[in-house]
């Protein structure tokens, strides 16, 4: 959750805001300001939402980090996921390291660095943020080129991005937020911030995000204060951010599962003007070392998607991002935050970019609220039981003050129970007081879930003068309205439509208790609905019933790139795993999207539709009574994965030896005597890994000694779940194995099993890997040895050297990025690089279990071909593990054609699968498969690599068009000189 800066997107080119229909009636309630940024008039702000154009707008976004699937032609994967399941947006952080591996090195243009077609800017925190000279330096030329690429793509100029959040979660406007005493320091860093994206030609309004209500830093409502945004707003994680859930306590107390938090009254009393605005709200937890294996999915599954998602709704929240909606994957270390294994968040969208319930439950409640725009203004008239005959439910009525359209959001009373409770519902109506259902049947709250009951709904030129059932959208073919409407399996519901007169049963699959009654003006309708789809007839006016199964599997593509989607530009498609888009051309609706099994595809859309294409391909349709359109689509073809066989392995630890030569290019002396780091040395010299240029991932260090000594005394840091061990003269004298907590050790150690010479140099090797830098305030924690005695020597050491990535700051791999290499002897001389020629490598016997004997590291390497189709979207994941009885005191890291793609450390737990994406697998060609194993005892290690297909789907994606081979560069001789 750290960066700096984001930039948020409405999701597609918004070159057209169509105006909605004006119904409003000024109402007497307080009249808001209207406020913009006074650099454009395209974006405006007022109390009840964001406007766009003038257009207002719910913007329901999704958080994804392009540098976590580094493969650009899978960015469009993500993006039409999240398009498809009815968000209007999304937002990304940039990742300052990334694109700035040195101080001299800008890069927006090598492989996943060139942000443009997403483009978004941000940060992972490296420094303390303040307005120190030497601070500013730093950031500017990163901040400078984020502003500039932003400017290009701005909704003012009818491109799509509508804010630009200039820091992440800085909340430190204040010294004293009760006396509201400035921070001056923290006020000129901003104003810097503000004052650079400007100048740089951001004209769209800045933005920021206060951490869990806490900070009140930065909004224009608290207080007149300098520094300030346009448009502050909230960042939340009610049910914990993270799978540990002990580590919750410090924020909401300790955690209580499904315990929602109040926003209504920050957003009333500190920031009335302004929209109900959350920058990032949960999306998931990620998952910390040692954490459960796969993640907390179940504690924030598609029920805290039904009902947190809902809650926000009954806050008058108009603007949230989810964060993450992709996780993606901790690939190559790239770590924020650093403690997690995964990054997979628990996201809707899976890291192997798999879609399941929790995306589908999430798309349910993201169609609706791009179908409902009187949600975009609403006030809270009440809450409570009152609403209700049943105590364990309470409402949270909005309602729209020009259309008096009601929106009644119900809950448990206390969310984190989950009974079965059955209610009914007392609602206010343009015909007055109701209380619904009113025919026999009940509104029912099953488990952890929440529904939104509507009043005086607008659906084309209809009116829905109630519905207990939940509104899924609507669409309008040739002037008249099909309605949607969705109940779980089994539950009832009821509706009126004012102003209609007779209805009738089109089709019923899994329908019962149909009823039509007329009164209040119109029709009233009630029914049950059980596994299926069925459709009424009202009037001319189609609705569509469906149960959760149905809903999960119903789609909305828009024909149009307006964000809004207005209610004449969409088709309704049922059936497919996922449906990206859909376009008319005469008769012809094209459809494109993924199936994973045989299907059918059920399509409503205008009567000059005659046929449907699915991926371009003709799918053979009935026309139904209804005046739909229903065929079927075929499964997809089985893909099979060759074994992983042919492994090769070599000894990748020649430094442990006393006869190993550390003059060449990886190697530089550890001499420094003083540091700018704020930790005092506590012993010398400074052995701060930093201090030489190496900044991530492994490093080892050599310590020369003359003469007797009985042991050592180390101290390394290295962060959570880290490790580290020491060899004397080539022999193991000991290991930190970790944990998933410390992230420092010390140790004493013997030499008493190793040979230490009186005549020749003692050479120390100390080995020691790095989970990554700490978040915010530890930024500047050291990595590296801390402090170092050696026993029993009247001289202590000579001297030291240190080896890292090779070439340190100097980015050899620009295309893989700087955090993609360890300082390991064989990612120095890239044996992990595609090309590498291992050819006299010895063969290992069993494929089954890569093993050795011995404290050493052991690299192991594959070349396996694929040629898979290229018209399936095919996801693979990794699978590693010890074969069992073997031990698991080792770490080791796996590369995909050159990218390390995965840390597994048993000993830890708990990541043991790794989806890699193609493009990073090449799926017509040659694959280099290799792990690196560092036995931290004496007993060696095995390990077993296999790999597995995740799903298989035929899909409109262009699996060739994404097997780019520029984003896969060979090794090249250079390399050996960091041997
Ligand atoms: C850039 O980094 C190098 C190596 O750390 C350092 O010596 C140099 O002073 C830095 N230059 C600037 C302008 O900060
Ligand atoms: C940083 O801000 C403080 C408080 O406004 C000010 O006193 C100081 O001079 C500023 N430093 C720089 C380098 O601009
Ligand atoms: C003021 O802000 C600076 C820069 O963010 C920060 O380092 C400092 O701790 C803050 N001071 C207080 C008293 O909060």
């Amino acid at each position: 959750m750290v960066g700096l800066g984001k930039v948020l997107h409405s999701l597609w080119i918004a070159t057209v805001f169509l105006g909605l229909p004006s119904t409003a009636k000024p109402s007497e309630a307080t009249q808001w300001p209207l406020h913009n940024d006074g650099y454009n008039e395209a974006v405006e702000w007022d109390h009840y939402s964001f406007q766009v154009d003038s257009q207002r707008i719910f913007i329901f976004s999704g958080e994804f980090h392009y540098w976590r699937i580094p493969v650009p032609g899978l960015w469009r994967d993500i993006l039409e996921k999240i398009k498809a399941a009815g968000f209007t947006a999304f937002s990304f952080y940039s990742n300052w390291a990334y694109h700035a591996p040195n101080n001299q090195t800008l890069d927006f243009s090598t492989g996943a660095h060139d942000i443009t077609p997403i483009f978004e800017l941000a940060k992972e925190l490296g420094f303390l943020r303040n307005n120190d000279t030497r601070y500013t330096k730093a950031w500017t030329p990163y901040m400078t080129e984020m502003a500039k690429i932003t400017s290009r793509y701005q909704v003012t100029d009818g491109e799509m991005a509508i804010g630009f959040q200039i820091e992440n979660e800085y909340g430190d406007q204040w010294i004293s937020t009760s006396e509201k005493i400035p921070n001056n320091t923290a006020i000129a860093y901003m104003e810097l911030l503000e004052a650079n994206a400007r100048k740089n030609g951001v004209t769209i309004p800045l933005t920021a995000n206060d951490p869990n209500m806490n900070s009140l830093s930065w909004g224009t409502d608290y207080i007149t204060g300098e520094g300030n945004v346009d448009i502050a707003g909230v960042d939340s994680y009610p049910s914990c951010w993270t799978c540990d859930i002990s580590q919750c306590d410090s924020t909401n107390g300790a955690y209580v599962a499904f315990q929602v938090v109040d926003y209504y009254d920050y957003f009333q009393d500190y920031q009335p003007t302004l929209p109900s605005f959350m920058p990032e709200f949960q999306g998931g937890s990620y998952n910390p070392w040692g954490g459960p294996e796969g993640g907390c999915a179940e504690d924030l599954n598609q029920d805290f998607a039904n009902l947190f998602y809902r809650w926000n709704i009954g806050q008058r929240i108009t603007a949230m991002s989810l964060y993450m909606i992709f996780g993606g994957t901790n690939w190559g270390a790239i770590a924020a935050p650093v403690t997690a294994s995964s990054y997979d968040y628990s996201s809707p969208i899976s890291e192997d970019r798999s879609i399941g319930a929790k995306y589908y439950e999430t798309k349910l409640l993201a169609l609706f609220t791009r179908a409902a725009k009187d949600l975009t203004k609403t006030d809270l008239i009440g809450n409570g039981t009152q609403y209700t005959d049943n105590t364990g439910v309470r409402a949270y009525e909005l309602r729209n003050p020009d259309t008096n359209a009601g929106f009644y959001a119900t809950f448990h009373s206390n969310t984190s129970t989950s009974t079965n409770e059955a209610f009914h519902l007392k609602v206010e109506t343009s015909v007055g007081k109701l209380t619904v259902p009113a025919h026999g049947g009940v509104i029912r709250l099953n488990g952890h879930q929440s529904k939104i009951a509507v009043t005086d709904f607008t659906f084309g030129s209809k009116t829905l003068l109630y519905s207990t059932a939940e509104v899924l959208t609507y669409a309008v073919f040739d002037g008249v309205p099909t309605l949607t409407l969705w109940v779980p399996a089994g539950e009832s519901g009821e509706f009126n439509i004012k102003g209609a007169k007779k209805g009738s049963i089109k089709s019923c699959e899994g329908c019962s208790g149909v009823k039509f009654i007329k009164e209040h003006g119109g029709l009233t309708a009630t029914f049950t609905q059980s596994y299926g789809m069925s459709v009424l007839e009202i009037d001319s006016v189609r609705v569509i019933l469906l149960d959760r199964t149905y809903a999960y599997k119903f789609w909305v593509p828009a024909l149009t790139t307006d964000p809004s989607v207005p209610d004449t530009e969409n088709v309704l498609v049922q059936g497919p795993y996922l449906v990206r888009g859909a376009n008319i051309s005469k008769s012809t609706l094209a459809v494109t999207g993924d199936i994973v099994n045989a299907t059918t595809i059920e399509v409503f859309a205008p009567k000059a539709v005659e046929s449907i294409t699915w991926n371009g391909k003709t799918v053979k349709t009935k026309r139904t009574a209804y005046g739909s359109l229903k065929g079927s689509i075929s499964a997809p073809k089985s893909v099979t994965l060759p074994a992983l066989t042919s492994w090769k392995a070599k000894d990748s630890l020649p430094e442990r030896l006393t006869t190993y030569d550390d003059t060449g290019a990886a190697w530089v002396a550890a001499d420094h005597m003083t540091t700018l780091n704020p930790r005092e040395p506590t012993s010398l010299p400074v052995l701060y890994a930093d201090e030489y240029g190496f900044h991530n991932g492994i490093r080892l260090w050599r310590g020369y000694f003359n003469g007797s000594a009985t042991g050592v005394t180390l101290n390394v840091q290295g962060g959570t779940a880290f490790g580290w061990s020491a060899w004397l003269n080539g022999k193991l004298i000991g290991s930190f194995f970790g944990d998933a907590t410390d992230e420092q050790a010390n140790l004493t150690l013997s030499f008493s099993n190793a040979t230490v010479s009186t005549s020749t140099p003692n050479v120390l090797l100390v080995v020691h890997d790095d989970t990554g830098h700490d978040e915010t305030t530890g930024a500047l924690n050291p990595r590296g040895i801390l402090d170092v005695d050696l026993l029993g020597s009247s001289s202590g050491f000579t001297h030291w050297r240190i080896a890292g990535t090779a070439g340190g700051e100097s980015n050899l791999d620009p295309v893989r990025g700087a955090y993609n290499e360890d300082g390991l002897y064989a990612e120095r001389v890239g044996w992990h690089l595609p090309g590498f020629d291992d050819s006299t490598w010895e063969s290992v016997s069993d494929s089954s279990s890569l093993s050795f004997e011995g404290a050493t590291v052991q690299f192991f390497r594959t070349v396996v071909s694929l040629d898979l189709p290229s018209d399936y979207d095919i996801s693979i994941s990794f699978v590693l593990s010890t074969p069992s009885s073997s031990a698991i005191t080792y770490r080791s890291q796996l590369f995909v054609n050159g990218y390390q793609y995965g840390r597994f450390n048993p000993y830890i737990g708990n990541q043991v699968e790794f989806p890699v994406p193609l493009g990073v697998l090449n799926y017509n060609g040659e694959n280099t498969i290799s792990v690196a194993v560092w036995a931290q005892s004496e007993e060696g290690a095995a390990i077993s690599v296999d790999w597995k297909v995740n799903y298989v789907a035929d899909s409109s994606l262009d699996a060739s068009e994404i097997n780019d081979a520029s984003l896969r560069p060979s090794w090249t001789k250079e390399r050996l000189k960091y041997a």
